[in-house]
């Protein structure tokens, strides 16, 4: 296995011996070891049911692993209550979930706003952060109306431009491109990892699609719950070739 490891300072994310199994179910991950560094732009590639979402949660504090440990901005979070994680998640994390999981009562630029809402933000700054994340997403006059009355493309700019309004320390996008349309997924990527760089936010995506994977520095890839390969990717050089 090629097994790249950052070597920056503190790393902002580590993973040590981390094993996860859901209930009576096999094993899903086995003995992953990562870190990574602010700033770095992650692809996680990989089979489907490889274990790419169950890896993001467990990064994230979203799920506790089995075994091992997952330290997060230099807290570790495995044994955190549930509270602990949520506030360390709300104060440092952005998620783009695979199923966009917006709140279909709250309009789409509530939806966006709502981390920032929940950090403690008031109401005018949060919503106008949103809408000039709105506004680079090419959501602008989308905000008023309520998810059901978006198309699918939509929904998802919405899910991104939530991660990114309160600029957080680590992106996790999962599948952030997989409902959208070939040239608005290369737009979505290119300010994904625009905003990321200018922030010296980590941004860790989940992908099937190599081009996508062309906008990052670094391919993690994922095979049977296990680490397959871990090695630098040169976004200069075209990534993986076929951007
Ligand atoms: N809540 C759950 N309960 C039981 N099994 C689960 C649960 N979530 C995921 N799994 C199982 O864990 C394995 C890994 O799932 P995961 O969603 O992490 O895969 P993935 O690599 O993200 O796949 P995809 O590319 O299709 O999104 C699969 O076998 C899946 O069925
Ligand atoms: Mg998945």
């Amino acid at each position: 296995m090629d097994n790249y490891q950052t070597t920056g300072p503190q790393p902002l994310i580590r993973a040590s011996g981390v094993c996860h199994s859901f209930a009576s179910c096999k094993e899903v991950l086995t003995n992953i070891n990562l870190t990574f560094s602010a700033g770095e732009l992650v692809a996680v590639m990989g089979p489907s049911g490889s274990g790419k979402s169950t890896l993001l949660n467990i990064l994230s504090g979203i799920i506790t692993p089995t075994a091992g440990q997952v330290e997060l901005a230099g807290h570790p979070i495995s044994g955190a209550s549930d509270s602990t994680r949520s506030a360390l998640r709300l104060s440092t994390c952005g998620f783009v979930f695979q199923d966009n999981q917006l709140i279909p009562e709250l309009t789409a630029l509530e939806n966006a706003a709502l981390p920032l809402l929940l950090r403690g933000t008031k109401r005018r700054p949060a919503m106008d952060s949103a809408a000039t994340v709105f506004q680079q997403l090419g959501l602008a006059g989308h905000g008023h109306k309520f998810p059901g009355q978006l198309s699918g493309g939509q929904m998802q700019r919405v899910a991104i431009a939530r991660a990114l309004a309160p600029q957080p320390a680590v992106i996790f996008a999962d599948e952030p491109t997989g409902a959208l349309d070939q040239a608005t997924g290369q737009e979505t990527m290119q300010l994904l990892t625009s905003v990321a760089r200018m922030n010296n936010s980590t941004l860790i995506v989940v992908t099937h699609d190599p081009t996508v994977a062309g906008w990052l520095n670094r391919l993690v890839e994922i095979r049977d719950g296990m680490v397959h390969s871990d090695k630098p990717l040169d976004p200069a050089a075209g990534g993986m070739g076929e951007k």
